[in-house]
């Protein structure tokens, strides 16, 4: 078993990456060898300030490890620092129809309506995806709901590849997405988007940075129904503020669905809210400090990324030699 995943250095992390991937990713890394990395070369598809990305690599590397990601156990690297993940997209490229990124709904939702001004690399950022992925011959991909597409592109990918180059060369991985509220965490402020970096509405997420003050805030405003909560999560469909709420905290406090409405069946928000606002505030809080610390020592952090670097480039290059010997450009 190899894990693989990464984030995108841009924003701050919030609780959708947290429970959508992070936390899943700190609990395994005892029972795989596990890849994890900031995906700068991703950043580069929308609009980027250039002063700010080395920072935001290294802020996102700190929010990792603050997180659980032990450089001990995992390797933690940022992606640009290894070359073999470009030339290995450049390469799928070939093996890539046009129709199957046509087909990503992540393309159609970030390009909308304004396609022929979307950056090409926008369009082909899944192609970059599944050579982040099939360079570490990863089995497992944990992502949120809102990957899983690319990461069945990545199976296509790498099949065909295996297919029209008659090689047993990629190993078509799997997306390991999470049950519940943690595979799509959805906004505060619409129960029907996802919790995400690029929302303009700071209210509609709760980031890693928020102190707890902020987060009771956001939750105390978190858009509800006047209904109070049901016993039984049938109950919950159609109600998706209220599915969203109840989903969180039991993903927080590692309940079922069921278990929170138990505890809270007959009761209005004006109970829920503060309760939930306390388990988050009991999440966040440690990690909030952890990384106030690791934050400063810019010096450990390069160290520690450049290790991660050196350990991953070794892992990914006889499937990059691998590669081009495939495709006829051996050398
Ligand atoms: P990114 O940076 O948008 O998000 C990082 C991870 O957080 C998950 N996530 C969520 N999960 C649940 N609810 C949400 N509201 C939510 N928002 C985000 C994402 O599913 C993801 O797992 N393309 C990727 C980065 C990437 C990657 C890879 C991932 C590049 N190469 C190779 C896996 C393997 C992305 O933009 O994630």
């Amino acid at each position: 078993m190899r894990v693989v995943s990464g984030i995108q250095p841009t924003g701050d992390l919030h609780l959708g990456n947290l429970l959508g991937a992070i936390l899943r990713w700190v609990r395994m890394q005892d029972e795989a060898q596990c890849l994890f990395f900031l995906a700068d070369l991703h950043a580069l598809t929308v609009d980027v300030d250039p002063g700010q990305l080395a920072k935001s690599v290294r802020e996102m590397a700190a929010a990792l490890i603050a997180s659980g990601i032990d450089p001990a156990k995992s390797i933690l690297f940022r992606q640009s620092a290894i070359p073999a993940h470009a030339e290995l997209a450049w390469i799928l490229q070939g093996t890539a129809r046009m129709g199957w990124l046509n087909r990503m709904t992540q393309w159609k939702d970030k390009a909308g309506k304004n396609k022929e001004g979307a950056s090409v690399g926008l369009f082909t950022y899944p192609v970059l995806q599944a050579a982040d992925i099939l360079l570490y011959q990863a089995t497992h991909v944990p992502v949120g709901e809102d990957q899983k597409q690319h990461i069945e592109l990545t199976r296509d990918i790498a099949i065909k590849f295996n297919t029209d180059f008659d090689v047993e060369l990629f190993v078509p991985p799997e997306p390991f997405i999470g049950g519940g509220t943690a595979a799509r965490v959805m906004s505060l402020r619409d129960g029907g988007a996802k919790m995400s970096k690029t929302d303009p509405s700071d209210m509609s997420r709760i980031n890693l940075i928020d102190d707890d003050d902020m987060i009771a805030q956001k939750i105390r405003k978190a858009k509800t129904d006047p209904e109070p909560l049901p016993d039984d999560p049938a109950l919950l469909e159609g109600r998706p503020e209220a599915k969203n709420l109840v989903g969180i905290y039991g993903a927080v406090t590692g309940d079922s669905v069921e278990q929170v409405l138990a505890r809270f069946a007959d009761q209005g928000f004006g109970s829920f809210k503060p309760a939930l606002a306390e388990a988050l505030i009991a999440l966040l809080k440690p990690i909030r400090s952890r990384l106030d610390e690791l934050r400063s020592d810019t010096a450990e952090l390069d160290r520690i990324l450049a290790d991660g670097a050196a350990r991953a480039s070794a892992l990914g290059a006889p499937t990059l030699a691998s590669a081009y010997t495939a495709v006829g450009l051996g050398r």
